[in-house]
């Protein structure tokens, strides 16, 4: 993995998304992979599975590996130094995969980075390494390089391919739970409550909404002794606002929640922050009001805090694109107008237009 690699690993950590895995592989040749798209599956193992029928394969996975750890040019020495090695940037489920070709062990370093048993050559052979206890590590990176230098040393294979890579965030689908009373309707899937030692799920059992235009209380009863969650929602000129969120006697403060009342509001995450109190978590939000609601209930067109999608930014950036197709279309003809080739001689007769009434 030469300096370029390197520069290569930083720019495409600038555009990389997706939310694979990067995956390094040394000591074995196996084809580049272009990385958009991601690496699928099928192709991933298509490269490793040959490798086993010559060789041990070895992975080293790390949960928090990704394509920024790469970021630190000094922390692996050990590897940086390995050639042949390839990278790719973006793997899906790169050690779901693997475990799908039946490991024939499933091992992992101690915070001293030693392997609690021992590789054996041999073609066919897989192994899984967990580096995950040197997370615990000041630099974990650099520990996992120097674990892995001497894992590598000692098994002393002659036919090996290594893999080093990180984990897939499992993303759990949280099922969320839709609450009406009067006339809102709150959906979310999760809401969490985290201070200095514990994070706790706040589980919400009923809603109740009081009051009148233009100020609604909401009320959400925790199942957690006498807490509850609580805000107001603000009715002015068209929209609804929602300022502020109280829990336990805290109040958590959030900017930019509102909307048309006309659309809903929703967002994915929303993160409060609340300094001596700590931190009020709530995903997958989606609020409305309906002046009165009636028949089968369903959410109207969000407004959401993921600028992009939001309609105003859509119709926005749609007006923009217009706008400027036409500013570029006039700037063309500017510039297609020729200076005249021919002039009136100046002391000639000049031009004359016969007008006949
Ligand atoms: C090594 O550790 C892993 C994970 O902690 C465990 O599953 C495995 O059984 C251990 N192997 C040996 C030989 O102790
Ligand atoms: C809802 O709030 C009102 C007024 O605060 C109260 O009288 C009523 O009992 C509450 N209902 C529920 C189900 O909590
Ligand atoms: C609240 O709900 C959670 C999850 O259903 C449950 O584990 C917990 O025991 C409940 N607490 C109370 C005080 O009922
Ligand atoms: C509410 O706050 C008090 C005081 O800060 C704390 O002792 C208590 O555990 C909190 N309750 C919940 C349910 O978080």
């Amino acid at each position: 993995m030469a300096k370029n690699s390197i520069i290569t690993i930083l720019f495409l950590s600038l555009i990389s998304t997706g939310h694979g895995t990067p995956v390094l592989i040394w000591r074995a040749q196996v084809n580049q992979k272009t990385v958009f798209p991601q690496v699928r599956q099928h192709e991933f193992l298509e490269e490793v599975k040959p490798l086993l029928e010559t060789r041990m394969v070895a992975a080293f996975t790390y949960d928090k590996l990704s394509l920024s750890s790469f970021r630190c040019e000094e922390c692996f020495p050990f590897l940086s130094q390995e050639s042949p090695a390839v990278f790719y940037a973006n793997v899906e489920k790169a050690d779901k995969s693997l475990l799908g070709l039946k490991p024939k062990a499933q091992l992992s370093v101690d915070i001293d980075g030693k392997l609690n048993s021992t590789l054996t050559c041999g073609a066919g052979k897989l192994y899984m390494i967990s580096l995950d206890a040197l997370g615990k590590a000041s630099n974990p990176m650099k520990r996992c390089d120097e674990a892995m230098k001497k894992i590598t040393e000692s098994a002393n294979c002659p036919d090996v391919a290594y893999l080093f890579m990180g984990k897939e965030d499992e993303v759990v689908e949280l099922s969320g739970r839709l609450y009406q009373h009067n006339q809102i309707s709150f959906y979310f899937t999760q809401i969490q409550m985290q201070s200095a030692d514990f994070i706790e799920d706040i589980i919400l059992l009923n809603m109740n909404v009081s009051g009148t235009d233009p100020m609604l209380s909401v009320e959400l009863k925790s199942n957690n002794t006498d807490t509850s969650l609580s805000f107001h929602v603000q009715l002015s000129s068209g929209y609804f606002e929602i300022r502020t969120f109280y829990y336990n006697d805290t109040a958590y403060y959030v900017s930019d929640l509102y909307a048309p009342q006309t659309n809903s509001y929703s967002c994915g995450k929303i993160v409060l922050r609340n300094k001596d109190k700590g931190i009020l978590t709530i995903r997958r939000l989606q609020i409305q009001y309906d002046q009165e609601r009636h028949g089968d209930f369903m959410f109207k067109d969000a407004w959401t805090c993921e600028g992009f999608t939001s309609p105003a930014i859509i119709s926005g950036l749609f007006v923009t694109a217009i706008l400027l197709g036409i500013l570029f279309l006039g700037i063309g003809m500017l510039m297609s107008v020729q200076a005249p080739t021919k002039y009136d001689n100046p002391i000639g007769p000049g031009l004359h237009i016969n007008v006949t009434d």
